[in-house]
């Protein structure tokens, strides 16, 4: 029986997924292609070759997951719209087919009592949009923010608080300096404007659902730099490293402006980007700060000089996930903390929008230590002040892990790709339990 956490009563639990990951259907009911339909097409993009065409198959089995969520006993639901749907080239008239599927979705939600809190952009964009530049163009942005505005005007009614992006962070990296991702661009730090252009899409879109009374999140995932040594080339990695990853896109909403980047030969201005009333414009932007946590990262003096001005080490001594990810639970109180006195009164309220691990069995044991370490870090960075309002747990189902296919399990729920059948692991029964004993103390 798991322990009733040390959490406030109105604290909310959930799960989180995202369209492509789980909905299929990528040509149905009008939906545009997007980058990463285009991406997953290339011949070795995707581990085994896999895509993400059918995925979990929840554009058709959405009943069957909301049956999951209500067993489950969750307070709310992250899912994603995918923008191809709502608008299939990313500008212009909406798709009325593609938006009644998340109309329908969130009716079924709230009938169950379960709070929708959708993320409007999970990396999904429409390919027509790349195809004039991606988030390389500053006109992405303004696309991003009518399509909020339009996504808003049809669900605004029942949604009170949104997320904008997810994982900007990862989004800049991985799609456009490495081409791990979609759209494949391996630009390094020329793609840059994209960290801006994300950042200012959000504020701008930040304005049109405030205007329509919701609060306004962003995701992003953090973690806590370490240096590898007491050393000053260590430490001075280390800051590089943390001005990247946490800071790139922490300090413009919460302070209005962006970190040093100079250790990375980047003027300040990331790439000529930003123009005048930019920042004023991103400063404030969020209600709540959602932040992504999987593990810290450890990080020492490069070993060769020229190039970035990081190395990454590993971390010795911990578990590891399937993925081969370190499991440090603590790192997430650290984390907490670090945010709350790097900034201080600037820092909203914290949403956890993403935690978990993959690890394959329908027994999985590793997968309940996880969430009860990672909870119980959460309830003590909030017993030393940290304000946490929620813990959404990265996933309901097994789904489509972009490069890695569906070779990683992240859900509480396995699928069995062939059948589509949905299987609870041991630890969806752990997190219902958990949840209804800290529903049944309040
Ligand atoms: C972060 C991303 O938001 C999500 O899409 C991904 O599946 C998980 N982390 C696990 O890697």
């Amino acid at each position: 029986m798991p322990q009733i956490p040390a959490l406030p009563p109105t604290f909310r639990w959930g799960v989180s997924t995202a369209a492509y990951q789980i909905e299929g259907a990528t040509e149905e009911d009008g939906r545009g292609p997007s980058v990463w339909d285009t991406f997953a097409a290339r011949p070795g993009a995707i581990k085994d070759g896999h895509h993400a065409r059918t995925a979990c198959d929840s554009y058709h089995r959405w009943p069957e997951d909301i049956a999951l969520l209500r067993e489950l006993g969750v307070d709310a639901y992250r899912f994603s719209i995918a923008w191809p749907r709502v608008q299939p080239t990313g500008r212009g008239p909406v798709g009325e087919r593609g938006l009644a599927y998340y109309d329908r979705l969130t009716d079924e939600l709230l009938t169950h009592g379960i709070t929708p809190l959708p993320t409007l952009f999970h990396w999904d964009l429409p390919q027509a949009l790349e195809d004039d530049g991606g988030w390389l163009s500053r006109d992405t942005a303004f696309r991003f923010a009518e399509y909020a505005a339009r996504t808003a005007d049809r669900l605004g009614d029942r949604v009170p608080e949104w997320i904008t992006l997810n994982e900007p962070f990862v989004h800049t990296v991985f799609g456009y300096a490495l081409g791990q991702h979609a759209p494949g661009r391996t630009l390094l730090l020329d793609a840059l404007p994209t960290a801006h252009h994300q950042l200012l899409g959000h504020a701008l879109a930040a304005r049109q659902l405030r205007e329509r009374g919701a609060r306004v999140l962003i995701a992003n995932n953090c973690t806590p730099v370490d240096p590898a040594s007491g050393t000053e080339a260590d430490r001075a990695a280390a800051e590089a490293y943390d001005a990247l990853h946490n800071r790139l896109f922490n300090d413009p909403p919460l302070t209005g402006s962006y970190p040093d980047l100079s250790a990375f030969g980047v003027a300040e201005h990331i790439g000529g980007a930003v123009l005048d009333g930019d920042l004023a414009l991103i400063r404030g932007s969020v209600d709540g700060l959602g932040v992504n946590y999987y593990n810290p990262t450890r990080v020492r003096a490069p070993a060769d000089p020229g190039g970035l001005p990081f190395d990454l080490a590993p971390m010795e001594g911990v578990p590891r996930t399937a993925f081969g990810w370190p499991v440090v639970p603590e790192g997430l109180r650290e984390l907490l903390l670090r945010l709350g006195r790097r900034y201080a009164d600037a820092l909203p309220p914290i949403t956890i929008t993403e935690n978990g691990c993959s690890y394959p069995g329908i027994e999985d044991p590793e997968r309940i230590a996880f969430l009860d370490g990672h909870i119980r870090a959460v309830a003590d960075a909030v017993a030393e002040g940290a304000d946490v309002g929620g813990y959404f747990v990265w996933t309901l189902v097994d789904n489509f892990e972009w490069a890695e296919g569906y070779t990683q399990r992240f859900g509480l729920v396995h699928l069995d790709h062939t059948t589509q059948t949905r299987t609870p692991r041991a630890s969806y029964t752990w997190y219902r339990d958990l949840i209804a004993r800290h529903h049944a103390a309040r």
